[in-house]
């Protein structure tokens, strides 16, 4: 389900398109920028604040070994110290010159165009807000923790870097197709969910998983859900839950074949796609393997 609520805030700026449920999102829009953009409200941090940040950082931090990607957890330290909220600004800095992308403040989930637009330009945008202590285990919205740290250590990574602003691109391009549905998959499966080969065994890549108390043990070791081998059109047939674990995820072989994958010209996938019918999360195709659960 998706909802059109007007922000009716500043400079007429599109109203809010939001995705699920039908609860107006939290944020306070009348701080956003014509890009939807906004400071980092720093000021607003309380201690509880802070001290929720520190608290989820190091759960996450300490179930990462044998779950996460080595190129993760490579990256995760250059979010700075982990005792409090880092200042976008800093991480920022050295982003840039890791790979040239900058994370940008906004006031929670925005426009899809005016995402796929901070995307193509190497600006990605992060909830400035952090959950409330009760929310502690999950939030329906992404707030400041699961933006920072789902998503923003593997912008240090050049390939992942590049994929991202391509996908911006892809979504830009995809607004015009209306295709957004199928290309809005390519994003759960891969930028939030997804998982990746090694001679280990998987391991998790996806923001949503890395930055979830019991996702990521759950999407690495369980038996039960379908882990697929990542193909395009495949995955953007497959519908995804919104309010459990998945039912199943795919698995990319690296970072360079995610890339090379999504490289060619989607508009006769997208109108091939549009013809067949969606394939239900969890479904198993006649042929398919599924990777084995890792430990
Ligand atoms: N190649 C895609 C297209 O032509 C764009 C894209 C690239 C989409 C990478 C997602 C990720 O539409
Ligand atoms: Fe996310």
């Amino acid at each position: 389900m998706s909802t059109t609520i007007d922000k009716g805030v500043n400079q007429g700026v599109a109203p809010v398109t939001y995705g699920e449920g039908d609860r107006p999102p939290r944020g306070d829009y009348s701080r956003a920028r014509a890009d939807y953009t906004c400071e980092q409200d720093f000021a607003r941090y309380s201690e509880a604040d802070h001290d929720t940040y520190r608290r989820l950082y190091a759960r996450q931090l300490q179930q990462l070994p044998g779950l996460a990607c080595q190129e993760f957890i490579d990256a995760v330290e250059q979010l700075g110290a982990p005792e409090r909220i880092p200042r976008f600004d800093d991480i920022s800095e050295r982003l840039m010159r890791a790979t040239g992308w900058q994370i940008v403040g906004v006031p929670g989930l925005i426009p899809e165009e005016a995402f796929f637009a901070l995307l193509a330009q190497r600006r990605f945008p992060v909830t400035d807000w952090m959950r409330l202590p009760e929310e502690f285990d999950y939030v329906v919205e992404p707030d400041v923790f699961h933006d920072l740290f789902g998503h923003v250590p593997l912008l240090f990574n050049p390939l992942f870097a590049d994929y991202m602003q391509a996908y911006g691109a892809g979504g830009l391009k995809a607004s015009r197709l209306e295709a957004c549905e199928l290309l809005a998959r390519l994003y759960w499966y891969t930028v939030e969910f997804g998982l990746i080969d090694t001679p280990q065994g998987v391991r998790a890549y996806g923001a949503g998983i890395l930055s979830s108390a019991g996702e990521l043990r759950y999407a690495v070791t369980d038996p039960t859900p379908l882990r697929l081998a990542f193909d395009v059109r495949r995955l953007m047939r497959t519908r995804y839950k919104i309010d459990s674990y998945q039912a199943n995820y795919f698995v990319i072989e690296d970072f360079q074949q995610l890339f090379n994958a999504t490289a060619p010209d989607f508009a006769p996938i997208y109108a091939d796609l549009r013809r067949l019918p969606a394939v239900e999360a969890g479904v198993q195709l006649p042929g398919e393997r599924s990777f084995p659960p890792s430990r």
